[in-house]
């Protein structure tokens, strides 16, 4: 049955980023099961290990098994996938390489290259279907399988990247254990392992290929993003991390947090939501703080929804994360200098200062650490509103790190800033009694000069609760003489902000797009809305 095909490279007719693309896809690491059902069983039956969760990745394929080693307390992540027969596995090489000797380049430039290959897969299996005729015993979708897992998927961590509790997925090196970040569980290690340095160098080149980067030894760096939106930072060899070649991915929400699902996790209250919302609405900066991973882009994601949707609206970063509703956003991401002639680096730095041109009312910096961060300040005082967010752990922290090198922002200019709020891990007790990573908005400080910060929130970690003061909140009574309202009246609008957001949260209308139509329609038709939610005036 074993077909003699010439094991050959693809061919190198066509340049460009397609050609890396396909290149990359073919170097194809062999198929094992990583661990096999019959060893996690018998753990589990001899009393070694208890299982405290299994559920399926992609079915019928690949299964996730959880379980705690008894003897060490460990929690570990296992990957079940259900391996080939021998027969299956040579069936399987065959089309592999039929794959990579017929596949050709796209003659023509194309959107999406992964598709190109996927239809080019699934015509060789048919057509191994059909040369190979009866094959009792041979399950051509397992085969399916493979080839979609090593081919167009992530190889090894494909059932990984489909497991919506894994936010990051991480490798230290070669032989040692890939750990993922688990919704319940935090950091965990998984049951797959890079067992040979080649075989890691070759999955960072593969992750740099489909970012359309490069990564080698004379440039040993990637932060990019690759298809799926799912950000990537890689090192090469042993050029700079000691271990070997090293990854991370920050897996992307296809559906980003919205500020309905931070009110669903507990993340913030509504009233909260609503008093940012109407303080960005009046075009007030605000700076979200927090470690890293600690969920900082996510809430200024969310929050960014909530701005007024005629404000043109600017967003800087490195790597584009931020997704909004707004049709008035311009989205611009830097660019890394390569060590090739001819192109030149461009920084968060020059973004902002190019930002300027496009008239924004609303200037967001993904995150400030450098130079940047002084002309956002700049903008921000020539009447621009600014969000951003800082790693750090509190306001003190924050406001360190912002005058001192190499943000050097004058401490005259610190009460540009008008809030800033700190975003955690918290451990929370579930129903069974362990301990739960969660994330909460654990403080919110109103800006009134430098070294005088007023906290109007603070999260309380016994009752799991919110205490907000907005009667003393210096962002109210700013508003209030802007319009000349009273207090009561600026507070009433925060009431009704809060109405609508407690309405999309009690019905269930949580996607970004929901959440949208409601802002816009506070704004173009108010009283409807208000009727429409059964709010009650007074
Ligand atoms: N409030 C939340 N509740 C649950 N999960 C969250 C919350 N906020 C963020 N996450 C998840 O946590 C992960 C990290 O979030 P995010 O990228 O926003 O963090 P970050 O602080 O910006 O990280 P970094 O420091 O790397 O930029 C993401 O997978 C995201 O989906
Ligand atoms: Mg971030």
């Amino acid at each position: 049955m074993k077909l003699k095909l010439p094991k050959l490279l693809i061919k190198k007719s066509s340049e460009g980023k397609d050609k890396d693309v396909i290149d990359s896809v073919v170097d194809v690491e062999p198929v094992k099961p990583i661990v096999s059902p019959e060893r996690l069983r018998l753990s589990v039956v001899r009393g070694d290990a208890k299982l405290l969760e299994t559920y399926a990745l992609y079915e019928p394929w690949a299964y996730a098994y959880i379980t705690e080693d008894l003897a060490t307390g460990t929690v570990n992540y296992v990957v079940y996938e259900i391996g080939l027969t021998p027969q299956e596995e040579s069936v399987y090489k065959n089309i592999v390489d039929y794959i990579m000797w017929e596949l050709e380049p796209p003659k023509i430039p194309i959107e999406d290259v992964r598709e190109y290959i996927s239809r080019f897969a699934r015509r060789a299996i048919r057509l191994f279907q059909l040369r190979l005729g009866r094959t009792p015993g041979l399950s051509w979708s397992k085969i399916g399988y493979y080839i979609e897992r090593n081919i167009i998927g992530y190889g090894p961590i494909d059932p990984l990247m489909r497991d919506p509790n894994i936010e990051d997925i991480s490798c230290n090196g070669p032989g040692i254990p890939v750990y993922v970040w688990h919704r319940r569980y935090e950091y965990l290690p998984t049951s797959v392992v890079f067992r040979t340095s080649q075989e890691l160098d070759e999955f960072v080149v593969k992750l740099a290929h489909l970012a359309g980067k490069h990564i080698s030894v004379a440039y040993p760096v990637l932060d990019a993003i690759i298809p799926g939106g799912h950000r990537v930072a890689a090192t090469f060899q042993k050029e700079i991390s000691t271990k070997g070649s090293t990854f991370t991915i920050r897996k992307f929400k296809e559906d980003p947090i919205t500020i309905v699902d931070l009110v669903n996790y507990g993340t913030i209250s509504p009233e909260i939501a609503a008093y940012f919302w109407l303080a960005m609405d009046f075009k007030m900066t605000t700076l979200i703080l927090g470690v890293t991973g600690a969920g900082k882009t996510s809430t200024l994601n969310a929050l960014a929804n909530l701005l007024r949707p005629t404000y043109k609206i600017v967003t800087i970063e490195d790597t584009p994360e931020l997704r909004l509703p707004q049709e008035n956003w311009v989205q611009l991401t830097g660019r890394p200098s390569y060590l090739v002639s001819g192109v030149s680096e461009i920084k968060l730095y020059d973004l902002v200062k190019i930002s300027l041109r496009y008239r924004p009312d609303v200037v967001i910096v993904g995150e400030v650490r450098g130079e940047e961060a002084y002309v956002l300040f700049q903008a921000i005082a020539t009447g621009h509103s600014g969000i951003t967010t800082l790693h750090a752990e509190d306001i003190d922290a924050a406001v360190k790190r912002l005058t001192s090198p190499p943000m050097n922002i004058p401490n005259t200019y610190i009460p540009l800033v008008n809030m800033a709020l700190v975003i955690k891990r918290v451990t929370k007790l579930d129903e069974t009694g362990r301990p739960r990573p969660v994330r909460r908005v654990t403080n919110i400080w109103e800006i009134e000069d430098y070294g005088k910060y007023k906290e109007l929130a603070s999260w309380d970690p016994v009752r799991d609760r919110f205490k907000v003061n907005l009667k003393e909140s210096l962002i109210v009574e700013r508003v209030a003489r802007m319009k000349g309202l009273d207090i009561g009246e600026v507070i009433e609008d925060i009431i009704k902000r809060k109405s609508i957001i407690d309405y999309l949260v009690a019905t269930g209308r949580r996607s970004y797009k929901e959440i949208a139509t409601y802002v816009y329609n506070y704004y173009h038709k108010p009283s409807e809305v208000l009727k429409e939610i059964g709010f009650k005036e007074g």
